[in-house]
């Protein structure tokens, strides 16, 4: 939207968190708390402004999208939120609608928003049983009046449920015009935004109190308790989500997708698996339980045991992995293979119906069809200064224990002999076996 600009406000320390990173830089889901306001702000306007301070380039540099597109605001001393906004004053179009973000409120979502910009002053509240620490709303004839924040309310004021939630639309023009007139005369001595409240009331300004579908979406965070309390509520917001759309999760609780995923029918997923990153499933796959999935594809049909780690790996139709497999960057399993247990797998292409299932480090290796990789067979791809490939045509059976020195190639149809140290190249459908021949001696013991 052309007639949007957006305030993230993050100058803030949060001294609560006892970390040395800025409080916007913690994350949430995988995701900096700044990062998912920064994501939220750009699927609305590419108009997006970020007060920072402390954490000073630290919180530039974690931003890992639309980098060039933000307009970065510093803010020396941190003496109130209304300050904050002031700095943004040379932006800030008259004619256009600013919404103001907490960069310690991550949640707020794309619809809440729209529904907030139909009006000239809308503010974001909510009720809370307890709603000590917030600024109230303060209301005359139902209509809001002024907000006043907890160190400075009367002792009537105390027992207002309804609170400001920090998240604000204003029309510029009326930022324009109330912002120079924040002062600092409060129990804080801070210039608080919330003042503008009061100021364009008493010139009949109308503000409109919004309230968002869910809580979650205004939750902020001052303390590590609060972070881990937010997590665990978007993890199960996330997966009544997924559930609602046709995953199976075993259970809710023991859930975590950390990024963007996307499943076909009759998925299932199994206790504390963690999803990072951007992963893609199909049609019935079986996920199960404590694995982790990073930025993979895995195609229909297919089941990770147990205990497996996947990255950075595109994994076809019908294949079984683990349980306790390590799948690293640049994997290729096609369809119908199985990797078993104990194996690692590196920047490798597995033909279809290729077996690894047993104790076995695969790198930088081809691998065809058929192919049968004994138990404990190792590609040695490291020289100590380079890497090298490792070539296994289609039908070749690696005996047990094998040892492969790479560069090396085993032809179509070969068989190694279990054992062996294969240094070089084996011909098609040949029988290879490189190690000492067994001999027996007689052998007095007394
Ligand atoms: C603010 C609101 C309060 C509301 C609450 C919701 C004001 C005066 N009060 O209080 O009504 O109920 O949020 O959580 O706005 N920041 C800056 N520069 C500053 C000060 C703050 O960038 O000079 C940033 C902080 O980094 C933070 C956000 O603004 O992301 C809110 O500041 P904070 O100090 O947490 O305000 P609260 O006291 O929580
Ligand atoms: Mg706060």
């Amino acid at each position: 939207m052309n007639n949007i600009q957006i305030i993230i406000l993050a100058a803030g320390k949060g001294s609560r968190m006892k970390s040395k990173k800025p409080k916007v830089l913690q994350k949430l889901a995988g995701k900096t708390l700044l990062q998912h306001l920064v994501d939220t702000s750009f699927d609305i306007t590419k108009d997006v402004s970020i007060i920072y301070g402390f954490g000073g380039d630290l919180v530039k540099k974690s931003i890992t999208s639309n980098t060039n597109d933000i307009n970065w605001i510093y803010q020396e001393c941190q003496n109130g939120t209304g300050s904050a906004v002031k700095l943004a004053l040379p932006f800030i179009d008259k004619n256009k609608k600013t919404l103001i973000l907490y960069g310690d409120a991550p949640l707020i979502s794309t619809s809440t928003i729209l529904k907030m910009l139909k009006n000239d002053f809308s503010l974001l509240t909510i009720n809370l049983e307890n709603p000590f620490g917030y600024g109230r709303i303060i209301r005359q004839n139902n209509q809001v009046k002024a907000i006043v924040e907890q160190k400075d309310l009367s002792k009537n004021q105390q027992n207002i449920n309804e609170v400001n939630t920090g998240i604000m639309a204003i029309t510029g023009d009326i930022l324009h015009k109330y912002l120079p007139q924040l002062t600092n005369n409060n129990n804080q001595k801070e210039y608080y935004l919330t003042d503008i409240v009061a100021l364009s009331v008493a010139d009949d300004v109308n503000i409109d109190a919004i309230q968002p579908q869910d809580n979650l979406e205004v939750a902020g965070v001052n303390n590590k308790i609060q972070l881990e309390q937010l997590e665990r509520d978007y993890q199960v917001f996330q997966a009544l989500n997924f559930m609602d759309n046709g995953l199976t999760i075993i259970d809710k609780s023991r859930f975590d997708n950390r990024g963007k995923l996307i499943f076909g029918t009759d998925c299932e997923v199994d206790v504390n698996t963690v999803f990072i990153g951007e992963n893609t499933i199909g049609n019935d796959v079986e996920i199960g339980a404590n694995c982790q999935i990073i930025n993979s594809k895995i195609e229909s049909n297919t089941k990770i045991l147990a205990n497996s780690i996947v990255e950075n790996a595109i994994i076809g139709e019908n294949v079984i992995i683990g349980p306790f497999a390590r799948l690293r960057p640049q994997t290729n399993l096609a369809n119908n293979t199985k990797v078993g247990n104990f194996v690692e797998i590196k920047k490798s292409n597995i033909g279809e119906c290729s077996k690894i299932n047993h104790l076995s480090y695969v790198g930088d290796s081809e691998i065809g069809k058929n192919v049968n990789i004994g138990a404990g067979t190792i590609t040695c791809n490291y020289d100590g200064v380079n890497k090298h490939q490792t070539i296994i045509e289609d039908n070749a059976f690696i005996g047990s224990n094998s040892a492969l020195i790479a560069p090396v190639k085993i032809g179509k149809n070969a068989t190694i002999g279990a054992g062996s140290t294969i240094s070089k190249d084996c011909e098609n459908d040949k029988l290879s076996i490189a190690r000492a021949k067994q001999l027996s001696f007689k052998w007095p013991r007394s």
